[in-house]
């Protein structure tokens, strides 16, 4: 018998074999995009999505919620009164987050200028409480696909 540990470190591995790739597959083969795609920039929304949803939640301050608190998502990525205040007053503190969906508020540069340095295109650092992200350039591309793919609501 072996003993419960390898058993499981063995599954885990198993597990990992079939996931990983085809995620690394996806994202480092650039040819593969370009001939799926002729003529489109880069840019993997489903990776966006999964990014902005699951890892940098940029929906929860880029989103309004409903009077229960939860995120409406019919109002996705469309702005919303800042979710938090810092517990010293601070005058420099964003009343409100923008807009980013749909049309992203500048264009692929400066979007993905800011997403890999946490610079802004007026050369400053945005505010708290948004994050002061360093995404690698694909990731960041990614992001601004997904943006760009959501229809902006009213
Ligand atoms: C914890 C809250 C929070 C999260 C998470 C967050 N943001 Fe922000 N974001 C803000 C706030 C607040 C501002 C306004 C900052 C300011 O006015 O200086 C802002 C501003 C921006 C701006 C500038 C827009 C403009 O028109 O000035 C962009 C672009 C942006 N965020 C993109 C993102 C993206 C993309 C993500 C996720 C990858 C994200 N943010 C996650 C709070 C957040």
């Amino acid at each position: 018998m072996l003993p419960r540990s390898i058993v499981a470190a063995t599954i885990v591995l198993a597990l990992m074999s079939g996931g990983l790739p085809q995620t690394f597959a996806q994202n480092n083969d650039p040819q593969h995009k370009t001939s799926q795609h002729p003529g489109e920039k880069t840019g993997d929304v489903a990776r966006g999505k999964y990014l902005v949803e699951s890892v940098a939640m940029c929906g929860q301050c880029h989103t309004p919620r409903d009077s229960n608190g939860n995120l409406d998502r019919t109002r996705w990525l469309q702005g919303a009164p800042v979710p938090w205040l810092p517990a010293k007053p601070d005058p420099d503190w964003p009343l409100s987050v923008p807009r980013i969906g749909g049309t992203p508020p500048t264009n692929d540069a400066g979007m993905i200028t800011l997403l890999t340095t946490g610079v802004w295109i007026n050369g400053k650092h945005l505010r708290l409480p948004m994050p002061q992200f360093r995404m690698d350039r694909s990731d960041a591309e990614a992001v601004v696909a997904y943006l760009r793919s959501l229809t902006p609501k009213q």
